[in-house]
Order: C-alpha cells, then sequence, then structure tokens
C-alpha cells in the first residue's frame, strides 16, 4: 500500500482545520493556505506540510522537489454516495427514480453476476474517480457478492481508501438481484470477514431502500451494526415523492420513512441517508440526535426530476450534509461538478453554496461525517497522503477567468462552476500519483 519513497511538492496550498461557515469569508482559523508552500510525503503519508522558506531548511538534503508553483493543491475528493455499478448507465433518457430503477438500472446490476464484467467495470470506474480527483468513495456495488470482491480487489491493488458494501435486497427486484433474506445477511457477513479494515477498505452494510427489504431483512441488517459498531450504513431515504407513496404502503405501522429504518436500528453516526430530500424539519432533528448525514446528490436529484434538496435546513438542525454524485442518478462523477450544481439548486432556494463551504464539504466535511477524519481529508501531518493539484489555468478560459480573480475565495469559486477533469492536473493517492492529465 505505501511506498518508502519521499515526494516533496511546491505549490499553492489549501486545507482546512474546521467548516468555514457560510458567509462569504471563511470563519477564523477554519483555513490552512500557502501561497508558496511544501508538501512533504514519506512512506504514504504527510510528513509536513508549511510555507517554503520555513520547510525548505528541514527537507532532507538533495531531494528532488516537484514543481507545482502555479497548481493548488488540496486534499483528494470524497464521494459519500455512488453506485460503480451503474457507471455505463449514466444518462439514460426520461424516467423519474422508480421507473429508471426498473427499466434501466435493475437489468444493468443484473450484469454484475459475471466476475469479468466486475472486474472491468471496477477498474474502469476507479480510473475514471481518479480522474476528476476522487480518492475516496462510499460505494453501492451489486447484491452479487463478486461484485463487492471485484471492487475491493481493484480498489486494494491501488491502495485506495474506499468504502463499499454489497446491495441487500429481498423483494421488488428481478429474480436475478433479489437475495434470499438472510442469505443476503450472511454473504454481507462473509464479505466484511475478507474485507473490513483490510488496509485501507471499509464494509458499509447496505440495504438498498425500505421497498426492497422486508422487515426481517432490515431488521438483520441493524444487527450487523449492532455487532460492529465500526460497519458504516448506506441507503436511500425520501428521494422522490413515489417512492414516499410506495414505503406508507409497505410499512404501515411505521410512522413516517424514517421511523422504518429508526426501527431496525440502521440509524447511527456511521450512518449515510442519500437525498433526504422529502422530510420534515423534526425527521431532521431525529437523524442529526444519531449522528447521521444526509447525501446531497445534486446531479442527480435534478436529472431524475426528484426535488430541491433544502441543504440549511438540514444545518439548521444540525444535521450533517455531505456531497455526492451518486451516479448513475447523477450525471457527472466530479466532485467539481457535484458543487457547481449544488451551487445552482442552492440558488433555486436562495441559499447559494460558497466555494469555502463546498471545498470544505468535498474534503473535511465529507472525511468527518464518514468518520474517517482521522485519516484523511487534511493536508496535515501524519494523514495518509491523498491529495489533487488543481490547474487553475487548464483551458484558456478558464486561465482568462482564473487571471482576473483577486481573492482565493474568487479563484475556487470559478473552479468550482468551470472546472471539469481537465482541472485535475494530477491525483495522488496513498502517497503515489496515480493519475496524471495527458499534456
Ligand atoms: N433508490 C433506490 N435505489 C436507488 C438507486 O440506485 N439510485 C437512486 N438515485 N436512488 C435509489
Ligand atoms: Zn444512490
Amino acid at each position: 500500500m505505501t511506498t518508502n519513497d519521499t515526494r516533496v511538492l511546491r505549490a499553492e496550498l489549501l486545507s482546512f482545520e474546521d467548516d468555514p461557515g457560510e458567509g462569504d469569508t471563511p470563519a477564523e482559523g477554519s483555513v490552512r493556505h500557502f501561497e508558496d508552500g511544501v508538501l512533504w510525503i514519506e512512506n504514504g503519508r504527510i510528513r509536513a506540510m508549511d510555507d517554503y522558506t520555513r520547510l525548505a531548511p528541514e527537507l532532507p538534503e538533495g531531494v528532488e522537489i516537484l514543481d507545482h508553483r502555479d497548481k493548488l493543491v488540496m486534499p483528494g475528493f470524497i464521494d459519500s454516495h455512488v453506485h460503480y455499478v451503474q457507471l455505463e448507465i449514466m444518462a439514460s433518457y426520461g424516467r423519474q427514480l422508480l421507473d429508471w430503477l426498473n427499466e434501466y438500472t435493475f437489468p444493468e446490476e443484473c450484469r454484475f453476476a459475471e466476475r469479468e464484467h466486475a472486474e472491468a467495470l471496477a477498474d474502469a470506474f476507479l480510473d475514471e474517480m481518479l480522474r476528476v480527483g476522487t480518492t475516496t468513495a462510499q460505494v453501492f456495488c451489486s447484491s452479487h457478492p463478486v461484485s463487492v470482491d471485484a471492487f475491493f480487489t481493484a480498489s486494494q491493488r491501488r491502495g485506495l481508501c474506499m468504502i463499499a458494501g454489497k446491495v441487500l435486497m429481498d423483494r421488488h427486484a428481478p429474480e436475478a438481484l433479489t437475495d434470499d433474506t438472510l442469505g443476503g445477511i450472511r454473504d454481507s457477513e462473509r464479505l466484511i470477514a475478507d474485507w473490513h479494515g483490510r488496509e485501507r477498505l471499509g464494509y458499509s452494510v447496505t440495504p438498498r431502500f425500505a421497498p426492497t427489504s422486508t422487515r426481517e431483512q432490515l431488521d438483520a441488517a441493524g444487527g450487523l451494526l449492532r455487532n460492529d459498531p465500526s460497519l458504516w450504513l448506506q441507503t436511500h431515504l425520501a428521494e422522490n415523492t413515489g417512492e414516499l407513496d410506495w414505503v406508507a404502503e409497505l410499512f404501515p405501522g411505521s410512522r413516517d420513512y424514517l421511523a422504518v429504518y429508526e426501527q431496525s436500528g440502521l440509524v447511527g453516526p456511521r450512518s449515510t441517508f442519500a437525498h433526504g430530500i422529502h422530510l420534515d424539519q423534526a425527521m431532521r432533528g431525529r437523524l442529526a440526535d444519531r449522528g447521521a448525514n444526509l447525501a446531497f446528490c445534486p446531479s442527480s436529484n435534478l436529472f431524475l426530476g426528484s426535488g430541491l434538496f433544502d441543504r440549511l435546513a438540514a444545518r439548521e438542525a444540525g444535521l450533517n450534509v455531505t456531497y455526492a454524485s451518486d451516479v448513475g442518478g447523477g450525471t457527472d462523477l466530479s466532485g467539481l461538478a457535484t458543487l457547481k450544481t449544488a451551487y445552482q439548486v442552492g440558488q433555486l432556494r436562495d441559499q447559494p453554496l460558497t466555494a469555502w463551504q463546498g471545498f470544505y464539504g468535498l474534503t473535511l466535511g465529507n472525511a468527518r461525517a464518514l468518520s474517517l477524519d482521522e485519516r484523511i481529508g487534511r493536508l496535515a501531518p501524519g494523514m495518509e497522503a491523498d491529495f489533487v493539484v488543481l490547474d487553475p489555468h487548464a483551458t484558456p478560459l478558464l486561465a482568462r477567468r482564473t487571471s482576473r480573480c483577486r481573492t482565493l475565495g474568487e479563484t475556487l469559486f470559478a473552479l468550482m462552476m468551470l472546472g471539469d477533469d481537465r482541472t485535475v492536473a494530477e491525483t495522488w493517492a496513498g502517497g503515489r500519483c496515480q493519475h496524471r492529465r495527458d499534456g
């Protein structure tokens, strides 16, 4: 996983120490920024990060300094919710959630019964993630255990920090995707034993959403979490109004959608609920009380016509919001694109997203909400060396725009609105450069 190499980069450096708040300027002490900084990597971890003039005398004699002085280095981006098995059905036309699942998603996921297909797509997905600067994600595989083995094997080979799990579904899906209720749990136990805590990998218990699991399966999923509190939990919640009606019909004994998950013990500090668009403030408060997080998936929410996420209502409830692509419902894997679309959704709700809040969210904010902040999300001594090298001059247009920026806040905003995979000059993970843009 790690290398014994020492690597030293000289670049503009940016890292968050805390939530910068909602203001135009970041809260005092929330940002570490060095216009001319040095990032010193050793054995896959950050050894030091400081101003060039301060750190230069301490560097090993004769060490090569990789000169990125016209670039901006920040921690690798984190995607809190994405389906690797849906990569090839991105941009499938014209349906809302439930029809989209039946028409495109389920048939596609059936293909992941085959090991070779799963292996090819796991590699293709990781190539794409690294191309857009994402070094960690919480990932849905399919219901086939082999799809999880393929994903973790590919992630381990690259030394990546990844969280993933096997989809649990024991009803309302094609037979080829449907678990035997407890068989799906036993498969999950086997995968947990093989992968959870192995190198940089972690397991997320993954009931797809309430309509595709019986109460018995949800309860058994809750049992897995009770047995091992270091596991994660990922599912979907209150994304679409048709889904809401269906859940009310299927679980008449639950007072609302969230209660279905609460009753099975699925709501805790390591639980990520994707979407959470159609919630009231009391439900947000219940999620906040348990320390769970909502994954805001703006491009998916627009693509599937699901609704406009109320980010500030979540914040007011003290509820953690994470940022996610939700590919294949989402239309872009890029964290920069996720921020752009989050800003646009925010504009329609009169709650625009500052670049400070956005880049905090993609890095330390997501790391904290996923309980990964002891390892990733900041450029600081001892942290695992996952970072992106962004190029503010990546295209002629971006160069023109950023040449007019007078402050870092303006440059960050231009990057989040105009950036794409071309903006990511390099992506490093585990102390190694794993993606370098051509040219
Ligand atoms: N709800 C249940 N399954 C899915 C899925 O695969 N994608 C999205 N966006 N929502 C879901
Ligand atoms: Zn999803």
